[in-house]
């Protein structure tokens, strides 16, 4: 009786690391902050212009108060007989009235109903336009029984009002327009400062715990692959030799095949926690892009072949660079590994490499898979986000990790033919970089 192994699978929605940084929710709150500022603002300015037209209609109205508080004072004058229809009369008191309020008013006249001056004092050559023009009709006399002495029908008094006068209501009322309107420039300014200073501090924070949980993960990782790594190789080791011991056709050999592939996978597990908790420092030197892509191809040969998948390296890049071999070997392995297995039996995997604009060199690793579907490229690159059945999803995870670290970047992206682009990047490091 064998033992029948029942397959591993690890929890990989229940390992997320963190939350990802780019979730909707996760901006709510400053958008909402944003739209809160704002309709602020607006409601400040609103209220100041609403303010302005007011104290400009209180200042229309306290000249139309002060022309007929003017007028009515003449006309009270110009009762009396042999007066009112008298334009000689009218120029001596449009005159005296005009020394009473020199200083307010700039003009003064009697005009009749087609708008013909009668009697006039002040500067009546003057241009009207910054001048307040008031008209009040002249009351009609009356006979003493009553009937209305058609004389002075349609005859006004013309009062100008220097608008100088109420210079003072439209002094205030920009005064508090351009008082509101840096009131919210300084509102609006501060507020962004503030939710830009508290969405770095939560991001600093949100670091803070991503960097404590790598750490406990990697302690973590430390004393697992102590505890797990020999037994396991034990295992495995004990399983191959009796595969071997057993002839190939016994009926046991798929349940030990089963369990030496479930120890490789543990053993994977293992290794690719510990290379994302503990990322290892850089290593520089002078090495041949062409000597990695030779060691990669041997090493992902077997699964080439089981897949029936092809890796074609389209360009030979040999000039020597400068960075990490190891991890650019790591990053490649990885990205490879992750086009082999989205490619369909009998396609291709292309490798290009060359130099990029900004001097630096580019590595494109194109397949003929079904492309990123849905996801998007940043939310793949988080730590345990996987959609492949025995994947751990730490591949990209750790590859951004060593791209990081030599200042690069790493990008997936959709193919318009179909399948991806992964992309990478790394700066060429001046001589001086070698460790
Ligand atoms: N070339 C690609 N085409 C389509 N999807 C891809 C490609 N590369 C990565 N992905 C998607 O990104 C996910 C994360 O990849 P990653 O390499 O981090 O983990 P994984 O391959 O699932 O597991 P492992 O840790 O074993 O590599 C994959 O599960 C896959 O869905
Ligand atoms: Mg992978």
């Amino acid at each position: 009786m064998y033992w029948k192994p029942r397959p591993v699978i690890v929890p990989v929605s229940m390992m997320r690391l963190s939350p990802k940084r780019t979730n909707r929710n996760d901006r709510l709150p400053t958008r909402l902050a944003v739209a809160v500022v704002i309709a602020l603002c607006v409601a400040i300015l609103a209220s100041a212009v609403f303010t302005y037209a007011t104290f400009l209609r209180l200042r229309s109205s306290y000249l139309a108060n002060r022309g007929r508080e003017i007028s009515a004072t003449i006309e009270a004058q110009a009762r009396g007989p042999g007066r009112r229809n008298n334009p000689a009369f009218w120029q001596t008191l449009l005159e005296s009235a005009y020394e009473t309020y020199s200083g307010s008013v700039a003009l003064l006249a009697l005009v009749d109903h087609t708008g013909n001056v009668l009697a006039s004092a002040g500067d009546t050559l003057r241009d009207h336009g910054d001048l307040y023009i008031f008209e009040e009709p002249l009351p009609q006399p009356r006979s003493p029984h009553g009937e209305a002495r058609p004389t002075v029908a349609g005859w006004r008094i013309r009062v100008g009002l220097q608008l100088s006068e109420t210079d003072f209501i439209k002094r205030q009322a920009t005064l508090q327009l351009v008082v509101s309107g840096l009131a919210v420039v300084a509102l609006f300014a501060l507020s962004m400062n503030l939710l830009r200073m508290l969405s770095r501090f939560l991001e600093l924070k949100m670091r803070e715990g991503e960097e404590k949980q790598l750490k406990s993960l990697g302690m973590m990782a430390a004393s697992l692959a102590h505890e797990i790594r020999n037994p396991l190789g034990a295992m495995k080791g004990l399983t191959q030799l009796a595969q071997e011991d057993l002839p190939p056709t016994h009926s046991a050999q798929p349940q030990l095949k089963t369990v030496v592939s479930e120890a490789e996978r543990l053993e994977k597990l293992v290794t690719d926690l510990l290379d994302f908790a503990h990322a290892r420092e850089p290593q520089i030197r002078e090495f041949r892009l062409s000597d990695v892509i030779a060691g990669i191809t041997t090493m992902v040969q077997p699964r080439l072949e089981a897949s029936n998948v092809a890796l074609r390296v389209s360009a030979a890049y040999d000039s020597p660079i400068r960075s990490d071999p190891d991890g650019l070997k790591q990053v490649l392995l990885n990205t490879i590994v992750n086009a082999i297995e989205a490619t369909p039996p009998g396609g291709t995997v292309v490798l290009k490499a060359f130099d990029g604009n900004n001097d630096d060199l580019v590595v494109q690793i194109d397949d003929s898979g079904e492309g990123l579907g849905e996801s998007s490229p940043r939310e793949l690159f988080e730590p345990f986000t996987t959609k492949k059945a025995r994947g751990t999803g730490l591949g990209l995870a750790v590859s951004k990790q060593i791209v990081d670290r030599l200042h690069g970047s790493l990008e997936l992206e959709n193919l318009p033919q179909g399948g991806a682009r992964c992309s990478i990047r790394l700066p060429r490091l001046p001589s001086g970089a070698d460790k």
